[in-house]
């Protein structure tokens, strides 16, 4: 199941169009639909987008995006200028759905996977490279590690709050 664009895709979508600048190498973490990878390619990005989900990876790669099956980074060489995640941020809930649940569940909390993520994203970051994330009010327990984190952007939701962070 490829998870459905929406108001999560759409903020962080915002200010990947103001982040991303021709000729810079961009790594979309969890790309689903290719929504965030599409963006940063017309805007002249060297793009990579990589999901767990193979549905996903053909589905991208047929926008002539390359995209790579990876669990996180597991598979990924290099490093990049700008990376992108809209990661699964709920907690775990027994009424979510089986198949949905790899996009939207990020463990007990709904951060483990987000905190897996900014463990090994330090080595795929270039000298001042950069990461944009999408996180919910309902998301507990993010570690910061030894980032920077800066609120671009918010927005209600019914039951939550999404907000954009820069992690530099
Ligand atoms: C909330 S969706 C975001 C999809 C798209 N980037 C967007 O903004 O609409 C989260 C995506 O992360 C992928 N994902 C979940 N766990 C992952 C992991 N460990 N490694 C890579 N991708 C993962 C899911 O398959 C899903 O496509």
């Amino acid at each position: 199941m490829i998870y459905e664009p929406a108001e999560d895709s759409f903020l962080l979508q915002t200010q990947v169009k103001k982040f991303v600048k021709p000729g810079i190498k961009v790594l979309d973490m969890g790309t689903g639909s290719g929504i965030q990878a599409k963006t940063a390619k017309e805007l002249g990005a060297e793009v990579l987008a990589v999901d767990i989900n193979t549905e996903c990876v053909e589905k991208v790669n047929t926008l002539n995006i390359k995209t790579i099956q990876s669990n996180l980074f597991q598979n990924i060489k290099g490093k990049f200028d700008l990376i992108i995640f809209n990661p699964p941020y709920l907690p775990e809930d027994k009424r979510e759905p089986e198949d949905s649940k790899i996009s939207t569940t990020g463990g007990k909390q709904g951060s483990e996977i987000l905190n897996k993520f900014l463990g090994q994203a330090k080595n795929h970051l270039k000298t001042n490279g950069k990461i944009l994330i999408v996180v919910s009010s309902l998301t507990k327990g993010i570690n910061k590690q030894n980032y920077k984190f800066t609120k671009l952007k918010e927005q209600k939701i019914p039951d939550e709050i999404l907000s954009v962070y820069l992690i530099e």
